[in-house]
């Protein structure tokens, strides 16, 4: 296979996964995971992501209730049949991947210099999802699933995990081996959405 073939096939198989086998990933294979994410482009090479490992379960526990609470208002403020078809979904694998990493941005960094954020600060927020993205790939391309979990509240996280007031709360990851392999995402699967074509057109001016 050609490496763009290869790059490809990953981008194909990559899913948001919600569904994990119970085994730990070997602890060497997470730390890979964070290098490779560290190779991500940021602004004015700020590098403001912070990946935050949760291990602690009263921890886990905190942030399963903000979701539970962001899930109940999230399916109160739908009309019927769309809340029967949103509790229907999966939106998370947090009782059941067996690593849970919180992502943050460093909202000012010194790193960087300011280079590149003048008029666009919230570029550092868009530097750390780049990070994401790289360690989501390099996690699919080892055969381990990555879950975002954004139903959340971001400043109750953040109390939850003591984490600095200057970092701002990006993401929830969850992580570790899927038990199903799809190529089409879940939520196409069960009939929420669809792709759509549109990014398969160039718009021209
Ligand atoms: C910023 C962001 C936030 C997301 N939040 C959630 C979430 O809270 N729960 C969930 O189940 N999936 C979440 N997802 C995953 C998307 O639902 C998923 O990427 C989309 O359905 C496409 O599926 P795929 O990633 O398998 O291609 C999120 C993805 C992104 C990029």
């Amino acid at each position: 296979m050609t490496t763009s073939a290869i790059l490809e096939d990953v981008f194909r198989w990559r899913r948001d996964v919600r569904h994990f086998r119970p085994e730990p990933v070997a602890e060497a294979t997470l730390d890979e995971l964070l290098q490779v994410a560290s190779m991500a482009p940021s602004v004015g090479l700020s590098e403001p992501w912070r990946f935050m490992r949760v291990d602690s379960p009263t921890r886990r526990d905190a942030v399963r209730g903000i979701f539970a609470r962001s899930q109940a208002d999230a399916l109160a403020e739908r009309e019927s049949e769309d809340a029967a078809a949103y509790a229907r979904l999966k939106l998370a694998g947090l009782d059941d991947a067996p690593h849970h990493i919180a992502v943050f941005s460093v909202e000012d960094p010194i790193q960087g210099r300011g280079l590149g954020r003048r008029t666009m600060p919230e570029t550092t927020v868009w530097s750390t999802v780049m990070a994401i993205h790289t360690f989501w790939l390099a996690a699919a391309a080892r055969g381990i699933g990555v879950g975002w979990v954004s139903i959340l509240e971001p400043e109750a996280v953040r109390q939850a995990l003591e984490s600095p007031a200057s970092w701002r709360f990006i993401a929830y990851l969850c992580v570790g081996y899927p038990s199903e392999r799809h190529d089409t995402p879940e939520l196409e699967r069960l009939g929420w959405e669809q792709r759509q074509s549109a990014c398969r057109e160039w718009v021209r001016r």
